[in-house]
Parts: structure tokens; C-alpha cells; sequence
């Protein structure tokens, strides 16, 4: 079984080779390199440098290792970016996309897919938690062109059989026990990462954005998942596939929802040091709560986030911290 992981050199890609080829699959990396850093490969996994987009490449590839599956985590991630240059969001999340897709259909191929997708797909909630038939109303391009690949996968499912798994993340933290691999964002604009910059004196205090939102302690409220049980998950979305299950677009997070002043006072018990930090205006775009609807991951998969402890996962993340030049 060879699995193809587009963007193994990122955060959640590398978390997902390291997690494939521990149990046993022969994985091929491909990234384009994007980051300043690159997480490392395990050994035995092949890392080829380049875009998904590059169809001569991918049918060298192809050709050579006549991928069973493909996890494609490939992709810009920025929601404010992606607002200033929608171009190279559609660019890489649909356009380079659809070609990976179609440069295996041309070689023969129809890899089983598991897809990174996000919560981005729906934009402001009218219910909580976030169910998979919420209605998707993205309010970025960056969420757009997430939503607009899996209607592609749909689409390519109905008319050339190719099954997929589009798993919709919250927000991943954390780090596995992976040597070297870690969270390598550049620039980096995840809470956990910034609080314990802040808290380590690495940049300047941080911005809270908005402290009067709904909620308990008036700041927004998200689903942390860790990155190692997002690992897990993509393995079970491969063999639900490998099983002959039906195309899906699941939910990963744990169902539960952390406020921004909970995730600085981890910070803070973890790393000893108070989060400097100041309250600013909300961001525009920004909702209240996302917290994900969990029941589809448990029936479908079987699966369900386990390290959900927000002290655990910040200790994780400062491992992954100290990695970083
Ligand atoms: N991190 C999160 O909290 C989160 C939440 C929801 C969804 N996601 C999705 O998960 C995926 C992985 O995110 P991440 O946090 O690991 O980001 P990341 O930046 O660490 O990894 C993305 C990788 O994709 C590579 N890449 C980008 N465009 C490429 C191209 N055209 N060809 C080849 N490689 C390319 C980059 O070089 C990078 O290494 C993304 O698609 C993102 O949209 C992430």
C-alpha cells in the first residue's frame, strides 16, 4: 500500500506520514516547501520537493509508485491572506488541487482520498455544535476554496468512482513524538503557538481580539484538536475507505470548546511565565464559538479525539516551540 501525503513537510502532513509509516505504509512526501523550516520525513518515506500542481512531476511519480491513496494536506491556510490575494488561494487550494487529482486519473490511477479540509467551510453558526449539514456559507476565500475542492471530490466521485474522505479540522495543536516535527507556520497565526511565544518573551504581548463576545469570559471560544489524534483520524479515514465506505465530509475536533483566556492560563500553568497580552477590538470575520459535532467521526470512523486535556496540549506544543530557530 503506497500513500501519497501532500505537504508531509508541514505541520499536519508530516504528523500524518510519521503516523502512516509507524503502522507500517509505504509513504511518499511531496511539498513545495512553502514554510521557512520543513519537518522532517520518517526514515523510509520518500520526500520529493514540489508543487501538487506540477503534472509532469506527479505522473513521474505516479507512474513510479502507483499510489493506492492520497492524504492531500497541501495547501495555503491563512483566512486574512487569503482575503488580500484570493488569487493564490484558488490558485493552490482548487486549481493545483483539481490538477494533482487529474494527472493520477491520467496515469490510471484512482486513489482512495482523505482530504484536510476545515471548520472554515461554514462560516458563521446557526446552530452549535457544528454538524456536518450545518449550512456552508465560508466567509473567506480561504474557506471557499475548500468548500469548492470538495465539491469537486463530489463531483469526481459520481462520474470516475474516486471516493474521498474530507475531514473538516478545528483547530490543531499540539505535537507528536515525532523527532523534529512540529508546528512550523510561517508567519505563525495559531493561539497556542503565539500565547507561548508571548509567555517565552519570543514577540510582544498578544492581541485578545474582542473581549466582549457571547461567551462566558467574553472571548472566543474554539476546538482544540490535537495534532496526534488528527493523525489517527486521517488512518482511520484511509481504512474506512480501504473498507469500501461511502464518500464522507467528517468533522475533527473533541466537541469541546476552549475560551482564549483558558488557552493563556494553560499557557501560563504550563510554561510558569504569565501571557503578556492586551485586549483589541474583534477581528472582522470572526464568530463567537466553533465547536465541532462529533457523532458522524465516532460512527462512521469509530474515532474520537483522546488527548483533549489543554494543559497536555500546550506542554506538547512548547516541545515543539523549543525545535524552532
Ligand atoms: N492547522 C490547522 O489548524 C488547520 C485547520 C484546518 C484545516 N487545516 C488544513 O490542513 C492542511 C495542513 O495545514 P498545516 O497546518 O499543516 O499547514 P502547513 O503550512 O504546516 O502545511 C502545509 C504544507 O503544504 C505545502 N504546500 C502548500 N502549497 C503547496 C503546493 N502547491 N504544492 C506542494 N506543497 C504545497 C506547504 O509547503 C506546507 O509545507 C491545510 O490544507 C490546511 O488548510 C489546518
Amino acid at each position: 500500500m503506497t500513500t501519497l501525503v501532500t505537504g508531509a513537510s508541514g505541520y499536519v502532513g508530516a504528523h500524518v506520514a510519521w503516523h502512516l509509516q509507524a503502522l507500517g505504509e509505504r509513504v511518499v512526501g511531496l511539498d513545495a516547501w512553502l514554510n521557512r523550516t520543513q519537518n522532517p520525513l520518517p526514515e523510509g518515506a520518500l520526500a520529493v520537493h514540489g508543487d501538487v500542481g506540477d503534472a509532469e512531476l506527479v505522473a513521474q511519480l505516479a507512474a513510479r509508485h502507483r499510489f493506492d491513496q492520497v492524504v492531500h494536506c497541501a495547501g495555503l491556510i491563512q483566512v486574512g491572506e487569503s482575503v488580500r490575494h484570493p488569487d493564490r488561494y484558488w490558485d493552490t487550494n482548487l486549481v493545483a488541487a483539481k490538477r494533482l487529482l487529474d494527472t493520477l486519473r491520467a496515469a490510471g490511477l484512482s486513489p482512495r482520498v482523505v482530504f484536510s479540509s476545515t471548520a472554515a467551510v461554514y462560516g458563521e453558526p446557526s446552530r452549535l455544535p457544528l454538524d456536518e449539514d450545518h449550512p456552508r456559507l465560508p466567509q473567506s476565500p480561504y474557506g471557499a476554496s475548500k468548500l469548492a475542492f470538495e465539491a469537486l471530490l463530489a463531483d469526481y466521485d459520481q462520474a470516475y468512482g474516486l471516493r474521498s474522505v474530507s475531514l473538516r479540522y478545528f483547530n490543531a495543536c499540539g505535537k507528536g513524538p515525532y523527532p523534529g516535527v512540529c508546528e512550523r507556520h510561517e508567519p505563525e497565526t495559531h493561539l497556542v503557538p503565539l500565547a507561548i511565544d508571548a509567555a517565552l518573551g519570543r514577540r510582544g504581548p498578544l492581541a485578545v481580539f474582542g473581549a466582549d463576545w457571547p461567551t462566558p469570559d467574553g472571548t472566543c471560544v474554539r476546538d482544540y484538536v490535537h495534532v496526534t489524534d488528527l493523525a489517527e483520524v486521517h488512518h482511520r479515514a484511509l481504512a474506512y475507505l480501504r473498507d469500501g465506505g461511502p464518500s464522507a465530509r467528517i468533522n475533527v475536533g473533541t466537541g469541546h470548546g476552549h475560551s482564549v483566556r483558558e488557552v493563556l492560563a494553560a499557557v501560563g500553568r504550563v510554561t510558569g511565565r504569565s501571557v503578556p497580552h492586551h485586549d483589541a477590538p474583534r477581528r472582522e470575520g470572526d464568530v463567537a464559538v466553533l465547536v465541532a459535532g462529533v457523532t458522524r467521526a465516532r460512527s462512521a470512523l469509530g474515532w474520537e479525539a483522546r488527548r483533549t486535556d489543554l494543559d497536555a496540549i500546550v506542554r506538547d506544543a512548547l516541545e515543539g516551540r523549543a525545535l524552532l530557530p
